[in-house]
């Protein structure tokens, strides 16, 4: 991508849409069936500086608002990943995602996976487990969808194990692309030391939101994300050659999110690879150092790998 069209407004010409201002007011802008991926975290309800602490059925009324928006824009194909944690009252904890199921389940939508987002960073707990995963629901509008596993894989534990007996014997076992990434991703989040550390309280890390959109989109297709904070969403994508279209309601957070796409434009935005290995206190120097941002097609760093194209996917039956 040589330069990045940005607009402020729903413009379909764009490969950027960032509007300052409710989600609410957004969406009805956008026609049916527009965008191939609705990836997002909304606000938890906890009384965070950008948000009022809501009655619980007011919060889900809210929430089925902008969730019924977001599929009717949703292609045929595509996919809705909605990333929450835990609503805590009085230390007892309300699952988001137990509490909107039924909203996604309503609008016709199919759980493909309750992917577990794993991390080792958060509030120390004293009366009960400190909390160390969220969730994210990814549902797809239909049953036929957009899944580029290949494009998501990861490195094998042991790439060169081999067969030890039966017709297949001294071939390779594992599928030499890599493995699935499975449904349990442990992956650092932004706390102060990250290199992708901004002012805004719960940022995504980009890895997390690549990984989506490597997997359930393709090259040109739109992704949208209704409670956009800093921008996040729209560096993952437009790194790797799609478009972006989201809604921020806090002016500070709009203005950060310009300035980390502008920066990723001039190819000085330093983010935390995709596969770099969690740290391991044993093997300091193990880890790939920060990636810097590049729009349009990015190669996937940290591969280890060759890919071989006579393998047979054995043991990958679903
Ligand atoms: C959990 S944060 C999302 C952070 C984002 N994933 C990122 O990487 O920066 C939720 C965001 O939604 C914004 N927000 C809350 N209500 C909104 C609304 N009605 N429309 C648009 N944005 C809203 C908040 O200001 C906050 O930045």
């Amino acid at each position: 991508m040589d330069t990045v069209k940005t607009a402020t407004q729903f413009d379909p010409t764009a490969d950027l849409i960032l509007y300052e201002g409710d989600c609410l007011a957004l969406l009805p802008q956008i026609p049916d069936r527009f965008v191939k991926l609705v990836v997002t975290s909304p606000p938890y309800n906890l009384g965070k500086p950008y948000e009022t602490r809501l009655d619980m059925d007011e919060y889900v009324a809210q929430q089925r608002k902008v969730i019924t928006e977001c599929v009717r824009v949703l292609d045929g194909r595509g996919s809705l990943c909605w990333q929450v944690g835990n609503y805590v009252e009085d230390g007892e904890i309300i699952p988001l995602d137990i509490v909107l199921y039924p909203v996604f389940a309503s609008r016709g939508l199919h759980l493909r996976n309750r992917i577990v987002w794993h991390f080792g960073h958060g509030l120390h707990a004293s009366r009960r487990f400190s909390g160390r995963y969220e969730v994210i629901l990814w549902f797809t509008k239909g049953h036929d969808y957009t899944f580029n596993l290949d494009d998501v894989r990861v490195p094998q534990k042991y790439p060169t194990k081999k067969h030890f007996k039966g017709p297949r014997r001294g071939e390779l076992s594992g599928n030499p692309l890599g493995k699935n990434p499975s449904d349990v991703w442990e992956i650092p989040n932004v706390k102060a030391n990250h290199v992708e550390k901004t002012i805004h309280p719960c940022q995504f890390p980009v890895e997390l939101i690549e990984r989506l959109v490597l997997a359930l989109t393709d090259a040109g297709d739109w992704v949208l994300d209704p409670f956009m904070g800093v921008g996040t969403t729209a560096i993952a994508a437009l790194m790797h050659d799609r478009k972006a279209i989201g809604a921020e309601i806090m002016p500070e957070y709009v203005q950060i999110a310009r300035e980390r796409l502008a920066q990723a434009e001039r190819g000085a935005l330093r983010i935390r690879p995709m596969e770099r290995s969690v740290y391991d206190p044993d093997m300091p120097g193990a880890s790939l150092p920060p990636q810097v941002v590049r729009l349009g097609p990015t190669p996937v760093q940290g591969r280890l790998f060759e890919p071989r194209a006579s393998y047979d996917a054995e043991d990958e039956q679903e």
